[in-house]
């Protein structure tokens, strides 16, 4: 099994593509340290996987909480062998309608604590003299859409430190950006719930991939699981599409 003996951090792993990505890494026999801010969901799935799962509260924007949580994920898995850097927020607003505050909170999750966890977590795997970074970046840094200004900035900067830890660190340390299109998740969910109509926005959102429909969270899981394998040790300072055609298609055109 690829990851027996191996320990991966999920951050965002209580729900939606983390929970996907703690799901397969799982299965494939890795000890899973689950770091969420939702201590309920985190405990809850944790429970559920039962052995070699642990949950951690962790805010991963607070250097404190992520430097004191990696530390005793040591303690008590022993290593760090991959980092998957997941756990995201998104803010609907244009660059004119965007707080200063929206601006920073989504920037401190999204990417500030994505480069506290790789700071914390890269001194563990050169102990091992191996891991890999997996930043969970977005199809938003390719092709976007209106007001997630904050949100597609924050997607695009993830590409940026996926090459830094890349070309820092290699041979021994990878790191691979994945950038889903529309994945069935609680953020999604939640997003369509607040539109006046949200079986009409599912489907427009649907409309947008190629493959008509959206991701499964296990399918990014799965990715996520490939590119940190010995079987994507070819790959490094990528991004990775996993987007079900989505933007590719001529605006106007249509199916013959
Ligand atoms: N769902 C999609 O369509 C989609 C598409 C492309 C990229 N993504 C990216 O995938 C990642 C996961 O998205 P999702 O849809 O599963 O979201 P989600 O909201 O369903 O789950 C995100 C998880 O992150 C946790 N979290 C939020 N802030 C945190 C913090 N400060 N510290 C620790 N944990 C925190 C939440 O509690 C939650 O459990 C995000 O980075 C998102 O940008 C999602």
């Amino acid at each position: 099994m690829p990851f027996s003996n191996k320990t991966i951090i999920i951050t965002g792993g209580a729900k939606g593509i983390g929970e996907g990505c703690a799901r397969v890494f799982h299965r494939e026999n890795g000890n899973i340290a689950i770091l969420d801010v939702d201590e309920d969901a985190g405990k809850l799935l944790a429970g559920e996987l039962g052995e070699r799962a642990r949950f951690y509260k962790c805010d991963i924007s607070n250097e404190k909480q992520v430097k004191k949580t990696i530390g005793q994920v040591v303690v008590d898995f022993g290593a760090v062998d991959v980092l998957v850097n997941n756990a995201g927020i998104l803010i609907y607003a244009s660059v004119t309608q965007t707080s200063e505050e929206q601006w920073d909170r989504t920037l401190d999750v999204n990417v500030k604590g994505a480069f506290f966890c790789a700071k914390y977590a890269i001194p563990e795997m050169q102990k091992r003299g191996k891991g890999v970074v997996v930043n969970m970046s977005s199809v938003q840094a390719f092709v976007t859409q209106q007001n997630v200004a904050a949100y597609a900035t924050s997607k695009s900067a993830l590409i940026g430190l996926t090459r830094s830890i890349a070309v820092e660190y290699a041979p021994e340390i990878r790191s691979v950006a994945i950038c889903p299109g529309g994945v069935d998740t609680p953020l999604n969910r939640e997003a369509f719930s607040q539109s006046p109509d949200p079986d009409l926005v599912r489907q427009e959102t649907i409309d947008l991939h190629l493959v008509e429909r959206m991701a499964e969270q296990e399918e990014i899981g799965e990715l996520a699981a490939f590119v940190a394998s010995d079987k994507g040790s070819f790959i490094t300072g990528q991004p990775i599409r996993i987007d079900g055609g989505i933007g590719i298609r001529v605006a106007g055109s249509k199916k013959s």
